[in-house]
């Protein structure tokens, strides 16, 4: 069954327990880490990683959108991430490389995340030493980003190589993902579906949840 991970950038941060708690039907927590470097906005760190453990079971998908990201790796396992992702243009190979190695050596699960220019041969490198792949249908940095659809020859050319070379490797989509747009997602071979304002946004977010597995 496809996983829907909701984005807490959308939630109301003065409520978060509470926002966290009206997406206890979904599979993952997705958390946007921004540094106004990497991405053109900031948003929330660390301690809010912690105090967001403290509140759920649910599994904490922690996207980085920062530069260097393994400088900090290891504070957000012990922080209570559960899978940490990396953007591969955030630093060197070698470096993304051992960010990923200090993520497993936390016993968490590690991912890489493509921006939407990047191509999935930038994936090949990590592809059998990652438990999870994202790929960007949005620049990083906002929610409430129109869906780029050009983006599914990419998420297709992926699922191919996942299911040659590491079948047991997650296919994630991040941005604008809504009832318009999750179907061609899963189409393209997504198996986890972020959504920030399509989930936070609607009235009934249960019956969203639902409506986003297609
Ligand atoms: C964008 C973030 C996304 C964002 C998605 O940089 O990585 O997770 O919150 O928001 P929506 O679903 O509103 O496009
Ligand atoms: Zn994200």
């Amino acid at each position: 069954m496809v996983k829907i991970a909701p984005s807490i950038l959308s939630a109301d941060f003065a409520n978060l327990e509470r926002d966290i708690h009206r997406i206890a039907d979904a599979d993952y927590v997705h958390v946007d880490v921004m540094d106004g470097v990497f991405v053109p906005n900031i948003s929330i760190g660390i301690p809010v990683v912690a105090s967001i453990r403290k509140v759920t079971d649910m599994p904490l998908d922690v996207h980085l959108m920062i530069v260097e990201p393994v400088r900090y790796v290891e504070q957000f396992c012990d922080a209570g991430a559960d899978l940490v992702t990396v953007h591969v243009e955030a630093d060197t190979q070698e470096n993304i490389r051992a960010a990923i190695d200090k993520i497993h050596a936390k016993g968490k699960r590690a991912g890489i995340v493509l921006k939407p220019k990047t191509p999935a041969a930038a994936a090949e490198p990590f592809l059998q030493d990652v438990e999870l792949i994202l790929v960007m249908t949005v620049e990083p940095g906002f929610g409430g980003q129109k869906f780029m659809a050009d983006q599914m020859e990419k998420v297709a050319a992926l699922r191919r190589l996942i299911d040659e070379k590491n079948p047991a490797c997650e296919l994630e989509v991040d941005g604008g993902v809504a009832p318009d747009t999750c179907r061609a997602c899963i189409a393209a071979g997504a198996n986890v579906l972020v959504a920030g304002s399509a989930v936070y946004k609607a009235a009934d977010i249960p019956a969203r949840i639902a409506e986003l597995r297609g």
